[in-house]
């Protein structure tokens, strides 16, 4: 079967966050959801679940676990077992109920920047020190890399209890080698450091990017390094609403530290229609519907890279090996949360300034459209760095 994703359908007026906050004819680029209407097949499951209109507290059954393991298995060649699966609310509250659950406050809590915005606030919240690694951009290649002598400086010089990775990473758009993957695991195992892996974004791979994700799971296995991952279809099947996301935690300890941080968080009950949708989704039908959906936004992310290349070559746009989230690098134009604010104003498209990742200088533009959304967009943002160049 073939999807739709051209259609577009309206959603000011649905209390939409990326919608409704913005003014009227403003274009949001900005939060990290998708104008694309969810997989017909988890449509079609929450109706019947509708339908039967009870809606009181809920279980989460064993079908729940066996579609992760299934999924997991089939797309990743990774099976993680049933026993060392929790689940919660979403993939933030995960992070940080296993932030709280495996640090003491004051300890030191590493992750890359520029990052996901959520990651400061986790760490913070939980008590804990931030330590914010740099990963090194080279604007001439338009490619983030990560320096090892740095890092294995940064375990040394501030022994962090824990890593904080993002794989793939947002908003860099780097999808990690095995490599890289393999050395960070082998250095933050020689450091006693333990890794919270969020894969949140491991569905949306460049289909001609020659490589596919890679769990950390096994790589850190192999290298004898600790680690916990948290992950969701939220993102891949746009069903961030509906609030669910699994943990994936083989160390009894470990496990049983962040379990208890989720009930005192009281984060430990997930809404029974995303339990549904997991299901759904992860289906060979959510497959095929995820595969048609990775294929439209990396042609709207190549046809977005020539109209930007075109129009401002000298502008450096990251290759987005992975995720729907473009980060231009626009540091040569001035302040980035100027840019984005004359952005708004004056060409009404909404993208959110680097600054709130941790590296000013930069814009992220969601790219998760209709292409005549994307379109009309790319003109806007083009039109209004111009006016600054
Ligand atoms: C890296 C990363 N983790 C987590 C989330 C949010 O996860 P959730 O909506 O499941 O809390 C996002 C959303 O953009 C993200 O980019």
């Amino acid at each position: 079967m073939t999807y739709d994703f051209d259609t577009a359908i309206r959603r000011r007026g649905t209390d939409c966050v990326k919608w409704d906050e913005a003014a009227p004819g403003e274009l949001p680029m900005w939060v990290a959801d998708m104008d694309f209407p969810t997989a017909p097949c988890i449509i079609e499951a929450l109706r019947r679940r509708v339908e039967h209109g009870i809606f009181g507290y809920a279980l989460v059954p064993e079908s729940f676990y066996e579609s992760i393991i299934a999924w997991c298995s089939r797309r990743y060649s990774w099976t993680p077992r049933r026993e060392w699966m929790l689940y919660t609310s979403g993939v933030v509250p995960a992070l940080s109920a296993i932030i709280r659950g495996i640090t003491k406050p004051g300890d030191a809590v590493v992750f890359m920047t520029p990052a996901y915005n959520c990651f400061f606030s986790s760490v913070r919240n939980n008590g804990c020190r931030e330590v914010h690694f740099p990963l090194r951009w080279d604007a001439g290649s338009e490619r983030y890399s990560i320096d090892f002598e740095d890092f294995e400086d940064v375990m040394r010089r501030e022994r962090p209890r824990v890593f904080v990775l993002c794989n793939p990473h947002n908003p860099s758009g780097r999808v990690w080698t095995s490599d890289e993957l393999l050395r960070l695991a082998r250095l933050c195992a020689a450091n006693d450091v333990i890794v919270i892996s969020d894969e949140i974004h491991c569905e949306f791979v460049d289909p001609q990017l020659g490589r596919h994700f890679l769990p950390f799971a096994p790589i850190a296995e192999a290298a004898g390094c600790k680690w916990v991952v948290a992950n969701a279809p939220n993102k891949a099947f746009n069903i961030a609403g509906l609030m669910t996301a699994y943990i994936v935690c083989p160390d009894t300890t470990l496990r049983n530290a962040i379990d208890r941080a989720i009930n005192i968080n009281e984060v430990c009950d997930i809404n029974v229609f995303s339990s549904v949708a997991l299901q759904a989704a992860y289906t060979r039908e959510g497959e095929e519907w995820l595969n048609q959906l990775v294929t439209y936004i990396y042609d709207g992310y190549r046809h977005f890279r020539q109209r930007m290349k075109d129009a401002l070559p000298q502008l450096p746009l990251a290759h987005l090996e992975g995720t729907y989230l473009a980060w231009l690098d626009v540091s040569s134009l001035g302040d980035s949360k100027l840019i984005s604010k004359h952005l708004r104003r004056e060409h009404k498209v909404w993208v959110n300034p680097g600054d709130m990742y941790g590296q000013p200088g930069f814009l992220r533009i969601n790219l998760a459209t209709q292409r005549q959304h994307l379109d009309e967009a790319t003109t806007r943002i083009i039109d209004g760095l111009r006016s600054k160049d």
